[in-house]
């Protein structure tokens, strides 16, 4: 099945982290894991989780206004809590039955990105320390301590829990797909198990049985339709298309401990860094219990809203730009392959250089301002190109985070990649 186009058009997805864990503000999930609460404490949220001022609407204007094509809410966490009224199994939690929330989340969720022209993206996490089958296998990765909440302690597998828990699992997920229709699944969770245990293919086809047009993340794993890294910035593009999913902050749900908040101009950079490697951006915020996005996560994510807004054709409908060596800086190609987008961080010196560029070029102007820029080659030999030279712009013309230059070529995109000439 090839990848759905509007996946890599997106550029920007949101991640959102919500759920119980947001009352006290404690890891999702992993705190009870760890140990960092009592397993007690933890579930002790479940009495206080009321989504008092959840707005679905008001998140999705403001990934619309953030500039998303998408976003992938956490409807079901390792901690098995679901999001929506799930009836497949009495034995497990959700909020409508368990919380004073009482109600549905996803459908809200699910209509307000519709009508805002957005994706819809559902994660889930095929591992849930909260289900009485769960720990009823074993596959303990090196290094990894099996834990009570995951693993079966050796003989005493019990098989026949297990064959429930995926029973359990397939019919959660057979109601997100039936009854939301979502355009991507996002999976977590799955390190726990091997694809054999997962029953990873039976999975897939129940999905695209009946939706084929689902794009699934790697955590899918030989099923998955992208590379999924997280956190740590790839250096080289992974194979075909991926998505780098990104926290705000240095946590993925509500912690109002952590402070460490990346700046608008650190999530401009990782952002066209991203899309110049071919990669879309999936950041995360984590909202209060209420359903409020805290205010440092609003202003962030408006911060690199507007500046996308600014450089809209960089960003929308393009590709990949060009490999390293050739710019100083990440770049983006428009679709034609006839127009270079080149980021620069900093206030260049003189003039900003393309090393390489077999074209000719025919114009260069500053993205936002419109201001044009001269430009000359010096140098080249026979088969090996110069250097193009562009004049630096007038510091009116940069922009607060990232100046993008439009180099509009004399053909489709056409680069040296050799080790010069003797
Ligand atoms: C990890 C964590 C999880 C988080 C996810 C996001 O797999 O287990 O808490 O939801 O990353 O990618």
């Amino acid at each position: 099945m090839p990848m759905q186009p509007w996946f890599a058009d997106a550029k920007l997805g949101i991640f959102i982290h919500y759920g119980v864990y947001a009352v006290d503000g404690w890891a999702e999930s992993w705190s009870f894991y760890t140990g960092e609460v009592t397993h007690e404490r933890y579930m002790d949220q479940l009495g206080r989780f009321t989504a008092s001022r959840y707005d679905p609407a008001a998140w999705a204007d403001l990934f619309a206004r953030a500039g998303a094509g998408y976003a992938v809410l956490t409807t079901k966490h390792h901690d098995g809590v679901a999001l929506w009224d799930t009836g497949t199994d009495h034995r497990n939690l959700d909020v409508v039955r368990d919380t004073p929330a009482g109600r549905d989340l996803v459908t809200g969720f699910v209509d307000a990105l519709r009508e805002r022209d957005l994706k819809v993206g559902l994660y889930y996490s095929h591992s849930d320390w909260n289900h009485p089958d769960y720990p009823s296998v074993r596959h303990v990765r090196p290094g990894e301590h099996p834990s009570p909440f995951s693993h079966a302690e050796p003989g005493e597998e019990d098989p026949a829990a297990w064959r429930r828990y995926l029973a359990y699992r397939d019919g959660q997920v057979g109601e997100l797909v039936d009854r939301f229709r979502p355009d991507l699944l996002w999976f977590d969770g799955e390190w726990e198990r091997t694809e054999e245990q997962w029953r990873m293919r039976e999975l897939a086809e129940l999905i695209l049985g009946g939706a084929p047009d689902t794009v699934l993340n790697a955590r899918m794993l030989s099923y998955g339709d992208y590379a999924t890294p997280e956190q740590g910035v790839p250096l080289q593009a992974p194979d075909g298309p991926w998505e780098l999913c990104l926290t705000i902050n240095d946590s993925w749900s509500y912690r109002p401990a952590d402070r460490d908040h990346k700046s608008v101009g650190q999530l401009v950079r990782y952002f066209t860094e991203t899309i110049g490697m071919g990669g879309n951006l999936l950041l995360d915020v984590g909202p209060m219990e209420d359903g409020t996005i805290p205010a440092e996560q609003v202003e962030r994510l408006e911060g690199l809203g507007a500046w996308i807004a600014r450089h809209s054709p960089a960003v929308y409908g393009t590709v990949a730009g060009l490999p390293a060596g050739h710019h100083y800086g990440p770049s983006t190609l428009s679709a034609d392959r006839r127009t270079l987008y080149l980021t620069c961080f900093d206030a260049p010196r003189e003039a900003v250089s393309v090393r390489g560029l077999r074209n000719a070029v025919r114009r260069v102007s500053v993205l936002g301002t419109g201001t044009e820029l001269g430009h000359h080659v010096t140098g080249g030999l026979d088969a090996v190109p110069g250097v193009t030279w562009i004049d630096a712009p007038a510091p009116a013309d940069l922009d607060e985070y990232a100046t993008v230059l439009a180099v509009e070529l004399d053909g489709e995109l056409d680069l040296y990649r050799g080790t010069g000439r003797d």
